[in-house]
């Protein structure tokens, strides 16, 4: 059953890891120069960073592309022997940094590590014209890592080691805004220690639980709960497979991630259906959703600002909570491995995830696995 915890216990004690939000994501991928092109090009990212040969980083090339206060960074090795290689090797493109912004990154190392987080990188200031950045992280899932970024004193476009990257190539922006949640698919029976990772290492607390009861179909389920830091602003929910007739999209996921990694990255917005319709138009790919969801959809979530046709002919999802209600749709994988994938989110007032929706989204999701004969 969906359990949830009030807000206001958020707040109570001092939070020893303030974050102010994603500072960036980091992919590793097989080609990050054609990768920044189809980020730009598809979802309207704007050039922002580049490092490389050319700015003295001799082993890989990386692109940081950036719309409103979303910032991605597109890295690829170059050189023979590289563990960016082994990971593309290992896991396909993926996710492999979710950094967060702090005031004091060794203070964030500090207070983690003394928890029990395990050292990725020890305190690292970076230094040139325009200031200094301090770098830290830990390892959480997978091979996936969490960077503490410092920047109160950077003036710069990005950080140390990246010059301006200037192009005449600019997309025009589709209204991305900002990471509104990022989730991990972790390995059976991985699911609590990780949520104990996250309290006891971050400070994290679990403000929603849904068990295989909440989420499942005919054939599959899987169980998930929501970690958020204390001011909200970074959500990480967990999620686990469980026990179905067939293979769920989490074992799927881990299959051929080949481990536990970020599943999805949920994007806001504040117009969906403008936002979604671009992407469309850009060839972005979404999951379908049977029609007949939109014949008692009003019943359920009761009335909405939009007008329901759009909505239906976008495939865009609504689901209510107790705060308001919120509009979300689902990419199909990003790559070819069905591992990553995007969610778009416009919230009006709800602070869930769409509780209403996962029974319609995993059936059409196992449409999916099926016709990749992986169900
Ligand atoms: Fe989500």
């Amino acid at each position: 059953m969906e359990t949830k915890t009030a807000p206001d216990k958020l707040t109570t004690e001092k939070d020893f890891l303030p974050l102010h939000g994603t500072d960036y994501i980091e992919f590793y991928v097989g080609n990050a120069k054609q990768a920044a092109h189809f980020y730009k090009t598809a979802f309207g990212f704007q050039s922002l960073a580049y490092a490389g040969p050319e700015t003295g980083v001799m082993d890989r090339a990386s692109y940081v592309i950036r719309q409103h206060k979303l910032t991605f960074m597109l890295t690829t090795p170059i050189r023979k022997d590289n563990p960016i290689a082994d990971h593309i090797y290992k896991h396909g493109d993926g996710v492999k940094v979710l950094a967060l912004k702090v005031d004091d990154a060794k203070s964030a190392f500090d207070e983690t590590t003394k928890r029990g987080g395990k050292s990725y990188m020890e305190p690292t200031t970076l230094k040139d014209d325009d200031g200094e950045v301090v770098l830290s992280g830990i390892h959480t899932y997978g091979d996936t890592v969490h960077l503490f970024v410092e920047r109160g004193n950077y003036n710069g476009v990005f950080m140390p080691g990246f010059k301006e990257w200037k192009t005449d190539y600019n997309p025009t922006p589709t209204g991305l805004l900002y990471v509104d949640h990022c989730v991990g698919n972790v390995g059976w029976n991985q699911m609590n220690p990780w949520v104990s990772f996250y309290e006891k290492v971050m400070g994290f607390k679990n403000i929603l639980s849904f068990d295989d009861k909440d989420i499942s179909t005919e054939y599959s389920a899987l169980m998930s709960k929501v970690m958020s830091n204390g001011n909200g602003f970074v959500k990480f929910p967990i999620n686990e497979p469980a026990e179905g007739k067939k293979k769920s999209q989490v074992e799927e996921y881990l299959e051929f991630y080949n481990g536990e990694g970020v599943q999805h990255v949920a994007i806001a917005t504040k117009d969906i259906v403008a936002t979604v319709t671009e992407l469309q138009k850009r060839g972005i790919e979404f999951l379908k959703i049977p029609e007949n969801y939109y014949d008692t959809i009003l019943d359920r979530v009761g009335k909405i600002d939009e007008d329901l046709e759009p909505l239906k002919q976008l495939g865009i999802l609504i689901d209510r909570d107790d705060e308001g209600y919120l509009l979300q749709i689902f990419s199909k994988p990003l790559e070819d491995r069905p591992t990553l994938f995007f969610e778009i989110i416009q919230r009006k007032g709800a602070k869930s995830f769409g509780k209403g929706n996962f029974k319609a989204l995993f059936e059409a999701l196992e449409r999916e696995q099926d016709a990749r004969g992986n169900l």
